[in-house]
């Protein structure tokens, strides 16, 4: 038999060299398991002579209580360890910077959108939303557009190859006027909206893209007139320029929905557009024709419409001059207006 003192040194050394806890547990199954070494001379205790059995089975509990204690020391030895790896390893450095968020911004196009809501919203308009595959019905004929009139080639149209469920032509909207007649016809007086939206015409130079933003506005009770036209009109211009150092003109014009019919201008009195005429958006009074077409009686009810082009006035805000930099995703042109 084995000499107990260096079966528990073994065992010491076993204990101390394994590297983690399965390898402790088998190690420990190798002396205290069932099959183990120590509880094999437990065992053998039977087989000894009855005056050698007490301080034989003495000696063995003691050899276990050792090896049990060299187990439980180790076994917290490598827990600590085991700890200590673990909070190296998670270990977070408070005092690095921060990774910061990535800048997002508004595209300056939105800018002016939100801004002409704001001002309108002020001064009492609701603000309005509709289709953009638009139904020639509503983007033609009711602004008193028929069919085959000539003043339909004022516009270049995207045509859609499809109808709606009704068998009207659908086309992608040419301005945001449809939504005066949308609009009229679900509110009843008095209409005071604007609709800003996307359009689209057939077009594409440094001037003109196919799809670009207007912002329609109408105004419709027993008693508005051309002269509130000019007033609210003026008056949003020297809002969204912060200027009142600005000249607005109402230029003769025409449209088939408006009678009469005006493009505004406006000039600045000073900066490095002064003194230039700049178109800024069709106005007029709307026709009779179109009033009926909005449900309403035109001997009763009146008022004005105008639709400015959005990227315009963005570019005149902020004075770029190339409508296709809004179109291109430059961040080096984009960064400016965050
Ligand atoms: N819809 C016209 C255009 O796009 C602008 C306009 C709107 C003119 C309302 C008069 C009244 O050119």
């Amino acid at each position: 038999m084995e000499d107990l003192e260096t079966l528990v040194e073994r065992a010491g050394r076993e204990f101390d060299q394994a590297c983690d806890t399965p390898a402790l547990e088998n190690a420990k199954a190798r002396y205290l398991g069932k099959g183990g070494a120590l509880t094999a001379l437990l065992k053998s205790l039977g087989r000894l002579p009855a005056e050698e059995r007490k301080s034989a089975g003495q000696a063995i509990n003691a050899a276990k209580a050792r090896l049990e204690q060299a187990l439980e020391a180790r076994r917290a030895a490598l827990a600590e360890a085991a700890l200590n790896d673990r909070l190296a390893e998670e270990a977070l450095d408070v005092t690095l910077p921060g990774r910061g968020r990535g800048g997002g911004g508004l595209h300056p196009m939105m800018r002016t959108w939100q801004r002409v809501e704001q001002i309108f919203r002020t001064v009492g308009f609701d603000v309005a939303d509709g289709p953009e595959i638009e139904t020639d019905w509503y983007n033609f004929t009711a602004l008193n557009n028929p069919e085959n009139h000539p003043a339909r080639s004022m516009q270049d149209t995207f045509y859609v190859d499809l109808k709606d469920a009704q068998g009207l032509n659908l086309l992608l909207r040419t301005h945001t006027s449809p939504m005066q007649v949308r609009y009229a016809r679900m509110h009843p007086p008095p209409i005071k909206v604007i609709a800003p939206g996307r359009t689209y015409r057939v077009d594409s130079d440094a001037t003109h893209s196919p799809m670009f933003h207007q912002v329609e506005g109408l105004w419709i009770d027993e008693d508005i007139s051309f002269a509130d036209l000019k007033g609210v009109y003026t008056d949003f211009l020297h809002r969204f320029f912060e200027t009142d150092a600005l000249e607005v003109r109402f230029r003769p014009s025409f449209f088939p929905f408006t009678e009469p019919s005006a493009e505004i201008d406006m000039m600045f009195d000073s900066g490095p557009l002064k003194g230039r005429w700049l178109e800024i958006s069709g106005s007029g009074q709307v026709h009779p024709n179109v009033v009926r077409n909005f449900g309403l009686d035109p001997e009763r009810y009146i008022g004005f419409a105008f639709g400015s082009g959005l990227e315009r006035l963005t570019m005149l805000r902020y004075g770029i001059d190339d409508l296709r930099l809004f179109f291109d995703g430059d961040l080096r042109f984009l960064r400016q207006f965050a």
